[in-house]
């Protein structure tokens, strides 16, 4: 059947993102999950891998839990939350040590935190993180 090729889904949510009715266009691109639930930065400490996985200058970004972890040059663990500080959305992109958040475009140091470019303006959430029996385990700070 000749005509357009119906739009992707991103382009879909790119235009939902853009209409102007409150509450719709957060609803249609705040949460990250397909199922629209809003991810969550981890309330209790969550096992995420071995320690070997992660190695300095390449941090590893765990999907399922929203967390990222790096190595510093010490050999130290390093964990954030990878839930965006702008809307909220689950950020599935890690590019080297850069963390891109595909809902509106902010990146953030996978390694500090930081915001690398708006609009989020708030860094990431620092959490807890050790080694136990032979897992990195990550938690909300105390
Ligand atoms: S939710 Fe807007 S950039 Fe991440």
């Amino acid at each position: 059947m000749p005509g357009r090729p119906s739009p992707s889904r991103r382009t879909v949510l790119r235009g939902a993102a853009l209409t102007p009715v409150a509450g719709t266009a957060l609803a249609a691109c705040g949460p990250g999950d397909d199922e629209g639930a809003l991810p969550t930065t981890p309330t209790a400490p969550v096992e995420l891998g071995a320690p070997e996985e992660i190695a300095e200058g390449s941090p590893v970004l765990y999907r399922e839990q929203h967390v990222v972890v790096s190595r510093a040059g010490d050999g130290s663990l390093k964990a954030y939350s990878a839930v965006c500080t702008h809307g909220g959305c689950a950020i599935g992109t890690l590019e080297g040590k850069k963390l891109v958040c595909v809902c509106h475009g902010s990146e953030f140091d996978a390694t500090t935190g930081e915001v690398l470019h708006s609009p989020a303006r708030r860094p990431l959430v620092a959490l807890d993180v050790r080694e136990e029996n032979g897992r990195v385990v990550a938690g909300p700070k105390h």
